[in-house]
This record gives C-alpha cells, sequence and structure tokens, in this order.
C-alpha cells in the first residue's frame, strides 16, 4: 500500500512579497502602512496566493528603508502598531493566508540601543555584540573588507578609537553572530513573533551571518574591472558564506521547529552547489534557500533549461524547491525581459517545481519607474551613482486604480509613480480576460489544488532554440501538465511526439480550450500550459 506524502502549506503555497513602503497607503502620508495592506488582503485572495511576506516594518531610522532595525520587537510609527499588526495577523489568517515577517539579523541600526551602549565604550557590557577592531598599524581599517553599498566596510569611531564593520550602511553594523548572548537576544526576537502568530520568516542576508575569525583580508577579484560595481573588487571569501554561518542558522531553526509549520526562508546569493548547503544537515537549515536563479539568469531557453535541471539535481534529500522572479533589489521582470516575456515568465515561475515567490506589482506588469534624480531614494544609489545599482525603480507604489494617486494614496507618494500606470493598474486589468493580471489568477487557479502542479514531478522535455518544455506529474499519475514556452520573438513547434492534450491556460487566451498533440504551435512570446489526456 502506497501512503501518500503529507505537503505543508509552503511547499503547496505561492507567497506574494509586499514591500510596505509602497503597498497601500491608508493615512495619507504617502507612505503605504500595515492598515492599507489590511485594506487589500481580498484582493490577495482573489488573486489566489497563499502567503504574504512583508519587507521589514520594524522601529528604523530608514537609512535603508526599513533594513536598518532600531527595535526588532515593535512596528514603525510609519507603518502603524502592535495592535494594527495583531489585526493584520488576525484579518489575514481568516483568509486563509499565512503571514511571513522579514528578519534581519545580520546588522542592527546604529541606532539601536544595543548598539548605542556597544559603542559607548570599550568595556561596554555590549562592546562584543558588534564587531571591533583596532586599526591597521597605519591607522587605517583593520582589513580590506568592502561595504556591499560601496566604499569601506569599516567605519572609525572617534571616541573609542577602533572601526566597526558594517557590511551595509556605516548606519548598519553588523552584530557579532559568535557572541552567544547575540544569539540568545535574536533568538527570543524570533519567539517574539512566533508566539504572535507570524508563520515565517524571511532571513536576510543569511549567509552573512558570520565572518572570519581572523579577519583574514579577501583575496583580490582578478575578473574585477574599474567603474564596475566597487564591492566586487574583492572575492568575499571571509566575509560571508563561512563553514560556522551553519551551526547559527541550525539553532535558528530548532526555534521554528519549537512551533507547527513555521516556514524559515533564507536570503542566500550564491552559486547553486553553495545555495543548496542552505537546506543543512538533516533538517538544520532554511527549509527554503530563496533560489534566485531566474532573477540572475539571461532570458535564453537554453541556459535557463539548463539551470532548472542543474537545481533540480543538486537538491538535497527532502529539500523543497524554490523559486522567485523578482523582489525588492531587482529589477522588474517586465523591465528585464518586455511586457511579452513577462508573460511567458509567470507561467514559468508558477509552473515549475517549488514553491513560487511574486513580487507585488508583478501580476499586473509593473515596470521599472524611472527615477528622477531629485526623487531619488535608495542609499545604494546615491552611493554609486549611474551605474544602475539603485533599487528605486522597482519599489515604486502598487498601481491599483487609475485615479490621481493610482488608488495608493492621497499624498504625493514616497517613490514617483509609473506614467502608465492609468492603463496598468488592478482596477483596469481585473476584468479584462486578456490582462497580465488575469493570466496570473488563470494560472494561480489552476496551480491551486492541482496536485501535478503543487507538489507533482518535473520531467524536463527535450527542445531547441527557444523553446522551454517540460512535464508536471501527479505522484499518482493521475494529472499532468505539459508546459510548453517561447522565449523568443519568432514561432517554433515543439515536437511532443506522444503527447497530447487540451490547452488550460495559455498567454494569448484564445488558445485555452484547443486541442493540441505531436507538434506543437507556438506563435511568438507564447506559452501554453496543457492538460494532458489521462
Ligand atoms: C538584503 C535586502 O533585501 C536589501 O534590501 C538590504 O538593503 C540588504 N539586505 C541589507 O539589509
Amino acid at each position: 500500500m502506497s501512503r501518500k506524502r503529507h505537503y505543508l502549506w509552503w511547499q503547496r503555497g505561492v507567497v506574494y512579497q509586499i514591500y510596505p513602503r509602497s503597498f497601500q497607503d491608508s493615512n495619507g502620508d504617502g507612505v503605504g502602512d500595515l492598515p492599507g495592506i489590511v485594506q487589500r488582503l481580498d484582493y490577495l485572495r482573489w488573486l489566489g496566493v497563499d502567503a504574504i511576506w512583508i519587507s521589514p516594518i520594524y522601529p528604523s531610522p530608514m537609512k535603508d528603508f526599513g533594513y536598518d532595525v532600531a527595535d526588532y520587537r515593535g512596528i514603525h510609527p510609519l507603518f502603524g502598531s502592535l495592535d494594527d499588526f495583531d489585526r493584520l495577523t488576525a484579518e489575514a489568517h481568516a483568509r486563509g493566508l499565512k503571514v511571513i515577517l522579514d528578519f534581519v539579523p545580520n546588522h542592527s541600526s546604529d541606532q539601536h540601543a544595543w548598539f548605542r551602549e556597544s559603542r559607548a565604550s570599550r568595556d561596554s557590557a555590549k562592546r562584543d555584540w558588534y564587531l571591533w577592531r583596532d586599526p591597521a598599524r597605519n591607522g587605517g581599517p583593520p582589513n580590506n573588507w568592502l561595504s556591499n553599498f560601496g566604499g569601506p566596510a569599516w567605519t572609525f569611531d572617534e571616541a573609542t578609537g577602533q572601526y566597526y564593520y558594517h557590511a551595509f550602511l556605516p548606519e548598519q553594523p553588523d552584530l557579532n553572530w559568535r557572541n552567544p548572548e547575540v544569539v540568545a537576544a535574536m533568538l527570543d526576537v524570533l519567539r517574539f513573533w512566533l508566539e504572535r502568530g507570524v508563520d515565517g520568516f524571511r532571513v536576510d542576508v543569511i549567509w552573512h551571518l558570520i565572518k572570519d575569525a581572523h579577519f583574514r583580508d579577501n583575496p583580490e577579484n582578478p575578473e574585477w574591472t574599474p567603474g564596475s560595481h566597487p564591492f566586487q573588487a574583492v572575492l568575499p571569501v571571509y566575509t560571508a558564506d563561512r563553514p560556522e554561518v551553519h551551526e547559527v542558522i541550525a539553532e535558528m531553526r530548532r526555534v521554528f521547529d519549537e512551533y507547527e509549520e513555521r516556514v524559515l526562508i533564507g536570503e542566500i546569493y550564491l552559486p547553486l552547489e553553495r545555495l543548496v548547503t542552505y537546506y543543512g544537515q538533516n533538517g538544520s537549515g532554511a527549509h527554503l534557500p530563496f533560489n534566485f536563479q531566474l532573477v540572475l539568469a539571461p532570458w535564453d531557453a537554453r541556459h535557463i533549461a539548463a539551470l532548472i535541471e542543474e537545481y533540480e539535481h543538486a537538491l538535497p534529500p527532502g529539500g523543497w524547491p524554490n523559486w522567485v522572479l523578482g523582489n525588492h533589489d531587482n529589477h522588474r521582470i517586465a523591465t528585464r525581459v518586455g511586457t511579452a516575456q513577462a508573460r511567458v515568465a509567470a507561467m514559468l515561475l508558477l509552473t515549475l517545481r517549488g514553491t513560487p515567490t511574486l513580487y507585488y506589482g508583478d501580476e499586473i506588469g509593473m515596470r521599472d519607474v524611472d527615477i528622477p534624480p531629485e526623487r531619488i531614494q535608495d542609499p545604494f544609489e546615491k552611493n554609486v551613482p549611474g551605474k544602475g545599482l539603485g533599487r528605486d525603480p522597482e519599489r515604486t507604489p502598487m498601481q491599483w486604480d487609475g485615479s490621481a494617486g493610482a488608488g495608493f494614496s492621497t499624498a504625493e507618494p514616497w517613490l514617483p509613480l509609473s506614467v502608465d500606470y492609468r492603463a496598468v493598474n488592478v482596477e483596469a486589468e481585473r476584468d479584462d480576460p486578456s490582462s497580465m493580471l488575469s493570466l496570473n489568477r488563470r494560472l494561480l487557479a489552476l496551480r491551486r489544488g492541482s496536485p501535478a502542479l503543487e507538489v507533482g514531478g518535473f520531467e524536463p522535455l527535450e527542445a531547441e532554440g527557444d523553446v522551454l518544455a517540460y512535464v508536471r506529474r501527479a505522484e499518482d499519475g493521475a494529472e499532468a501538465f505539459l508546459v510548453a514556452l517561447n522565449l523568443g520573438s519568432t514561432a517554433h513547434r515543439l515536437d511532443a511526439a506522444a503527447l497530447a492534450g487540451v490547452v488550460a491556460v495559455s498567454t494569448h487566451l484564445d488558445r485555452e480550450g484547443e486541442r493540441v498533440g505531436g507538434q506543437i504551435r507556438l506563435r511568438p512570446d507564447e506559452g501554453l500550459v496543457i492538460r494532458l489526456d489521462p
């Protein structure tokens, strides 16, 4: 007798990322907030996602827009209060939506009480909670480590005569995760929110938590050219992905395991063979080490086919796959690949094996917004200008309708609205069956409850040129879909030999219901999800 495997919500479900500053403003200050998110929960339910991940909402001086946390147990007044948060969680749960928060353990704000105490004197009880070092012999920084946001990763503190390390802004000092008191304090933070009913965390730069114990210089990057990203001048050998980080993650994971079905998602930008080590040994790592392959890959069918197979093969036993197409740190998919291919990309994201994460606004085809110089907010763009590194373009307000503030706010929003928002918005798209929003909704509806698409196996199909094709099949074989995607702008045929069925969802709508089989015709920029004959 075969026993059916039990799958958890974060394996079956689809995660939707909310950048809270830009989702919905409820109090007319031009910045999104928690009551605003509550107002839009019915939309998310209607759309058909299962969980929301909300980027940081904690008290913060907002030097890095919330990724500089001044109090891990509060809510920034801009976003609301703890009561608002509890209401959000209750309202989300009432609609069957899970709530995932962002946990930022690598660094705090320099305004956090811990850092203020740490910097107060060399013998402060919290001195060792951060990474303090004496100057090098010449008085300069202790080593050659660089900040991800440009410039040195060390800032000198005049009062105490030492440098402190920050992987990001000087206002984001790195915590010392080798100190057991720090570990204990941060694990308590996790419990604080888990007790409040949070269903999981996305853990910021989790592969950065531990740095070399000997503070050795990073090796120079032989491939770096002046003019490219300054941070890449050295290779982060001693500043990230250190072997001891897995012990720390295992401790975090134990806290998650004290509660029912909570998910630990790790933000990790590493090559595949390193990424999969973050599943840990015997369930000691992240449930979902974020897989950014589709964000980073060239939009090329052969390349993507190869990376999907590489990923499928690299996964450890029991490791559940996941896919990300966009987030608040990368250019939007519709800008990267164009409007037509963004539809194909949505079909790919929602039919691959594993948990998809959808970035707010991508479901309606939002594009990067040009930010005039005087409106630039992102410190990354300010530090390293003109290289396209700034992240404001993908963080602009959600486009809800065609009214003056796009339904986002009655005030001037913190970042400008897209010029095309009167055409590209939820209201305009919701009743238009050919819209990007309708396509996403149909894909989500098809996926929901489908044993093939939610948790079924993945079988690559041989294809050529721009065509990417695979079959998703339910464990018991009762249901199967052929996904055929044309990643190019010329027509193609897919030789699907013995396979035949009916188009369940198509990017171009007009083919839904069509019987196809054998040689499958794909128009330019077309994708088909075909329900195969039993
Ligand atoms: C990764 C976050 O996604 C990004 O937005 C932030 O700037 C850095 N970590 C630093 O926290």
